[in-house]
């Protein structure tokens, strides 16, 4: 594995981090179970992988509830990483983004609760506020529980440029953005490159997620669009229909080729090209299983692999979704 330290702070994190979405066990199919879960959680450790990427919202607190049981101890070992700010009401009720101090204090108190910690490593705003109030205002709501030690480092992720800069002006102590970025999503290059990292220097860390496109970049969606259960958000997913899916067939063909002669996988590739990528400091991956997280860390090793990337890069140009 291989370790990248999030400028300005502590976190030293694996290049290939764990999202805990899909094994919350809600809106990722039916073929999420707790025992394959736990086993994907150890075998992110044994692995390497030294931070795990969950949230309140993710199978409304099951996520959290399984890294408590999977890690024990060790929880205190690893940076658990989760978010703030989300509302939901019921199993399948409309979640929106409170992000006022009031309730970004009590959710974190929440989090601390089922994760059974003292204090969280990091704590990243889950989304936009939907509701009235001032950026300024969730910003000092966080620096107050940094400054009393419930969270180390805070975050936003979904963020755009204008309000990223307007963080950083407020809040220095930012310590990172969480963005969709993969082969086929790049619409916050600009994030990444002007305000994250501008003239190649890194102001705050990156944490790319998405980066296998929900699995679409794996390439084990043969030919034909998927089907997926309803239970599955794939279900309505578009970059699973025509005629996006249609449109990545090639970059996926290229993958299988140069993964099948380097002996890697193409999840590997596409989460390899993500760390690559200037102004990214790591990948979030989700997995279910642990032959899912074992395929995944070999980013690391395709990450080495210098000449593929020319040949591919005319496929990655030509496939954004
Ligand atoms: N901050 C936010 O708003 C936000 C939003 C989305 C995600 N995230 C974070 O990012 C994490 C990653 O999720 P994502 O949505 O970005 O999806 P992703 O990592 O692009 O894809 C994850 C899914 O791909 C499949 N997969 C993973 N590795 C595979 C492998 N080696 N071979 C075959 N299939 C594989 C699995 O689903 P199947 O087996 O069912 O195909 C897995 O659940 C989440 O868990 C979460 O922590 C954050």
């Amino acid at each position: 594995m291989k370790f990248r330290t999030l400028p300005g702070t502590d976190l030293q994190l694996s290049a290939v981090g764990m999202g805990c979405w899909a094994i919350g066990g809600k809106w990722w199919g039916d073929d999420v179970d707790d025992r394959r879960a736990i086993a994907a959680i150890g075998a992110a450790v044994d692995h390497g992988i030294n931070w795990f990427d969950t949230a309140p919202l993710y199978g409304h607190g099951h996520a959290d509830e399984l890294l408590v049981r999977a890690l024990g101890a060790r929880r205190h070992e690893v940076v658990i990483a989760t978010k703030v700010g989300v509302r939901f009401r019921g199993g399948e009720g409309h979640a929106y983004s409170d992000l006022s101090p009031d309730h970004i204090v009590a959710d974190c108190e929440a989090s601390l609760r089922r994760l059974r910690l003292e204090t969280i490593p990091l704590l990243q705003v889950h989304w936009p506020c939907e509701r009235d109030t001032p950026l300024e205002a969730t910003l000092e709501a966080l620096m107050a529980l940094q400054e009393g030690g419930k969270i180390r480092h805070f975050g936003l992720c979904n963020y755009g440029s204008k309000p990223l800069e307007r963080a950083l002006a407020h809040a220095p102590e930012l310590a990172c953005l969480q963005t969709p970025y993969s082969m086929v999503r790049r619409e916050f290059e600009y994030a990444l490159r002007e305000v994250a990292a501008p003239a190649g220097e890194q102001r705050l860390g990156v944490l790319a997620y998405e980066t296998l496109c929900r699995g679409l970049l794996t390439g084990k969606f043969s030919a034909t669009p998927p089907r997926f259960p309803e239970s599955d958000l794939r279900h309505r997913d578009a970059r699973f229909q025509e005629p996006g899916f249609s449109r990545v067939q090639p970059l996926l063909a290229a993958l299988r080729l140069v993964a099948g002669k380097l002996n890697l996988t193409p999840a590997a590739l596409a989460i390899a090209w993500v760390l690559r990528q200037p102004g990214v400091s790591v990948a979030i991956v989700g997995a279910k299983s642990p032959e899912q997280v074992a395929d995944n860390v070999r980013a690391v090793d395709a990450m080495l692999r210098h000449k593929v990337w020319e040949a591919l890069a005319p496929h990655i140009d030509r496939a954004r979704l």
